[in-house]
């Protein structure tokens, strides 16, 4: 796997905005500033933690990229700009670096206090590529709205989260073997109280992991991993919730990426204090 910088993750404004993130898909009227957007362009082209993805801001209505899961509805409406998320479609690894790269971005929109969503079904990849130009062999493989939303749940919104029960996540002991819970270093339990909030498509939570006192091991679920498409992409976030989690609990480690049905193995490398 590519070198991530880790002394350059904000680690404790990353996991912060972990615990409070949500899914949010109607936007109101408030705009967001023209130094708002310039500081979130220049963060997109700042922030590339590997080689074969990047992020672009694009400004202006979104409402005609965006679709409704069933006609219209669960359509993402009212955005003032998005954000694409544009892998090499011949990089083996593409999914899950642009989930992990993708969630980097989206934790410090959240951060900065705008509303974000993952959108990877819902949405014309053709529009955004046309849009914003893409390079041979590039692929647009998710965006988010951000923006404003409006104060109050929209009643579309609000069936949507009951559809997809949003704001349900499977229990730790459903998701994880290996050692037992009262043998886990306390970083094991930082990174997997990160890794089990993770937004995943259709909120289907693919993951499961495998916990030694040095390392975690990250693969895709016979049982939950239900939508191909994305279950590595949405492994791709969860690592980055792990490495938060492991560094806010002050143990630092890098990653190595695995082969079907496993994703990546996170190896611990050195302790210190904890922030916490
Ligand atoms: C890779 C990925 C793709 C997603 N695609 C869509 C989508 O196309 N449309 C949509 O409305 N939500 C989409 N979501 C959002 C999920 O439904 C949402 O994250 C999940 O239900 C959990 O809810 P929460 O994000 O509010 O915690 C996607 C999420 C991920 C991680």
């Amino acid at each position: 796997m590519d070198e991530v910088i880790m002394e350059k993750l904000p680690v404790s404004r990353w996991h912060k905005a972990i615990f409070h993130r949500i899914s949010r898909r109607s936007f109101g009227p408030k705009d967001l500033q023209p130094e708002e957007l310039s500081s979130l362009r220049e963060f997109c082209q700042d922030f590339r933690p590997f080689s074969g993805v990047r992020a672009e801001l694009c400004v202006g209505s979104s409402d005609k990229v965006f679709k409704g899961a069933i006609g219209s509805y669960g359509k993402i409406t009212g955005a003032q700009a998005l954000i694409a998320f544009i892998g090499n479609a011949k990089d083996p690894n593409v999914n899950e670096k642009i989930g992990y790269f993708g969630e980097g971005i989206i934790l410090e929109v959240t951060a900065r206090g705008f509303d974000t969503c993952w959108v990877g079904g819902y949405f014309n990849p053709g529009i955004v590529a046309g849009i914003l130009g893409i390079n041979k062999g590039e692929r647009v493989y998710a965006v988010t709205p951000v923006g404003h939303a409006l104060e109050e749940f929209s009643s579309q919104e609000k069936v949507m989260r009951r559809f997809i029960k949003a704001h349900k996540r499977v229990p730790m002991e459903e998701l994880v073997n290996g050692i037992e819970r009262d043998q886990w270093p306390r970083w094991v339990e930082g990174a997997l109280e990160g890794a089990r909030v993770s937004p995943s498509a259709h909120n289907n939570q693919p993951w499961e992991f495998n916990v030694s006192s040095e390392r975690i091991t990250i693969s895709i679920s016979k049982v939950r991993g239900k939508l191909k498409q994305f279950n590595r992409m949405d492994c791709g976030i969860a690592l980055l919730h792990i490495q938060l989690g492991a560094l806010n609990a002050g143990a630092n480690g890098s990653y190595r990426f695995l082969n079907d049905p496993d994703v990546a193995v996170f190896n611990i490398e050195s302790q210190h204090e904890p922030n916490n």
